[in-house]
């Protein structure tokens, strides 16, 4: 185990902990570099619809379509065991983006499956996302971290994506043991609502 942060051992292996290491730096940097834009988007998201979100108006959506808005390592790593010590084997993200989470989560359910092959399902993290350019992003970046035989992306509005895939889960008779919650504030209880059953 090695430290990608000053209090946080990592749990990934060398190939997946290369990029995530990247990934991280990439998204503190642009983080600090957004902060003015994203408080100016809030303050326009106030005046125009009553409400601090701007996730949701047409500039702040613009402003949101790069940015990565990633998970930061401790709280990725602590997906990561959490999933280990459930056993899951399947899980569902709700908000990919770059796939920084998805890296974790994926890993977790290769190394479940991995120490027991024998039962069950192999491991699967099925993500989601709606920005095309984020779909392009994430999938190299899984395939660079060499777990990419466990990370499906959903391409698309998850309210339309994830419906049809979660029924094919249950035809399956395969639950979902995890799910990462991770997307903008109106989204989540939408799709809370798509995940309960
Ligand atoms: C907070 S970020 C996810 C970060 C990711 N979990 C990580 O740690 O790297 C939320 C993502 O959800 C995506 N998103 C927002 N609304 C969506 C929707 N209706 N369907 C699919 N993706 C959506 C956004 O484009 C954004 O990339």
């Amino acid at each position: 185990m090695s430290r990608t942060s000053k209090t946080a051992p990592s749990p990934l292996d060398d190939r997946a902990r290369e990029v995530v290491d990247r990934l991280h730096a990439q998204n503190r940097h642009q983080f600090a570099r957004s902060i003015i834009p994203l408080v100016r988007e809030m303050v326009k998201a106030k005046f125009g619809t009553g409400n601090w979100d701007s996730t949701q108006t047409d500039s702040g959506k613009e402003m949101l379509a790069d940015k990565m808005v990633a998970l930061d390592p401790e709280k990725a790593a602590l997906c990561h065991l959490l999933c280990r010590s459930l056993r899951a084997r399947t899980v569902v993200e709700i908000g990919t983006s770059f796939g920084v989470s998805t890296i974790y989560l994926a890993a977790a359910v290769r190394d479940v499956a991995g120490e027991d092959a024998t039962t069950g399902p192999p491991g699967l993290v099925i993500g989601t996302e709606h920005e095309p350019g984020k779909v392009e992003i994430a999938e190299r970046n899984l395939a660079d971290a060499g777990v990419d035989d466990h990370a499906e992306i959903l391409a698309g509005d998850l309210l339309e994506t994830l419906p049809p895939r979660l029924a094919a889960l249950a035809d399956q008779d395969r639950p979902v043991d995890f799910v990462l919650m991770d997307i903008w504030i109106p989204m989540a209880l939408p799709a809370l609502e798509l995940l309960i059953p």
